[in-house]
């Protein structure tokens, strides 16, 4: 099998780079990839890519992820998160390739506090997600096959994450406000990229599986949950803390005024993905864990 990657560095794509390495030949490629264009905002360059590497799966880990500023620059976004996965959709279609892509909770206005599922109406409050469901749309409609895993909260040891700015900022302050009116599930870039792999052998040879997931790890928190159990572990591995977990002061949404809206209610179902695949999704605690237990082992 032959799979092309794009946003290889990505949360995501790094652990893409290691998961989908056993099912075959790989080219992973980055915005500033020399051999191949991997660089979304240059949509010829996308299409010579897909053509020269003729790949059997496509894996787009390649995104605008900051949120806020997203707000500020849509068109840029738009380029990136809608057009160019719409292009990798119509060269997939031409090749018979799968196309592999990601999308998110922040499809959702948040609205009520049942877990959503994939049947259920889309209605972004940001530039994000409305970019993100512009391609889920182009992707659906282009007619060629397609995985599009919704995932929500990712985090990774790599690079800088929520996690280790809370484990930061309870070292240097005396006070930490925490939200605790949006709730969702905090979940792996491993989780993620083990379950592509996963899912992208099934799909050899199950053409029928074609369609929208959604991904996350079990359970649910808010952000302030999610911070208290960070400081809370942290704390049980000798970490010294001036804001001790029971000081962290939990917070409405309205107290961090921030540029993008965020949806309060981030909760997906994943009944459809668990049965369709025959898996079992672990809860966004065991994950986390493994993400401290890794970073805390290297000095701070
Ligand atoms: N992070 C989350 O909480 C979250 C939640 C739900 C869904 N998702 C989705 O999950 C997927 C993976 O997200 P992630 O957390 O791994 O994101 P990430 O860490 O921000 O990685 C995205 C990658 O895309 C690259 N990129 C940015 N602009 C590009 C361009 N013009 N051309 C090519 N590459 C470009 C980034 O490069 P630079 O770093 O150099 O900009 C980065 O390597 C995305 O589809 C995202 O929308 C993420």
């Amino acid at each position: 099998m032959k799979i092309l990657l794009f946003g290889k560095d990505g949360q995501v794509g790094w652990e893409l780079q290691r998961s989908l390495a056993p099912l075959g030949e790989i080219v992973t490629l980055d915005f500033g990839s020399r051999e191949y264009c991997g660089d979304f905002t240059r949509f010829d360059g996308i299409a010579d890519t897909v053509r020269a590497v003729a790949p059997d799966v496509i894996v787009n880990a390649a995104a605008y992820t900051a949120v806020d500023k997203a707000e500020s620059e849509p068109e840029r976004v738009r380029l990136i998160n809608a057009l160019a996965p719409a292009i990798l959709a119509r060269e997939a279609g031409k090749l018979g390739a799968w196309l592999v892509h990601y999308s998110t909770d922040y499809v959702f206005d948040g609205s009520g506090s049942a877990p959503r599922m994939e049947t259920d109406s889309p209605a972004p409050l940001n530039v994000y997600g409305i970019t993100k469901l512009e391609a889920e749309q182009a992707i659906l409609t282009s007619g060629c096959n397609h995985l599009i895993f919704r995932t929500s909260w990712v985090f990774a040891a790599r690079g800088s994450n929520f996690a280790k700015t809370m484990l930061r900022l309870a070292q240097q302050r005396d006070s930490l406000n925490v939200i605790d009116d949006q709730v969702g599930a905090p979940t792996g870039a491993e989780l993620l990229a083990d379950i592509t792999a996963h899912v992208i052998r099934i799909s050899r040879q199950r053409q029928n599986i074609s369609g929208l997931y959604h991904l996350a790890a079990a359970g649910e928190t808010s952000w302030y949950g999610y911070a208290s159990f960070v400081l809370n572990f942290a704390r049980q591995r000798g970490v010294k803390l001036t804001v001790a977990p029971e000081n962290i002061v939990p917070v409405a949404s309205n107290e961090f005024p921030s540029a993008a809206r965020r949806p309060k209610n981030s909760r997906l179902d994943t009944g459809k993905l668990q049965s369709t695949f025959d898996l079992s999704l672990p809860s966004w605690e065991t994950g986390v864990a493994r993400m401290l237990t890794e970073i805390l082992e290297k000095p701070l």
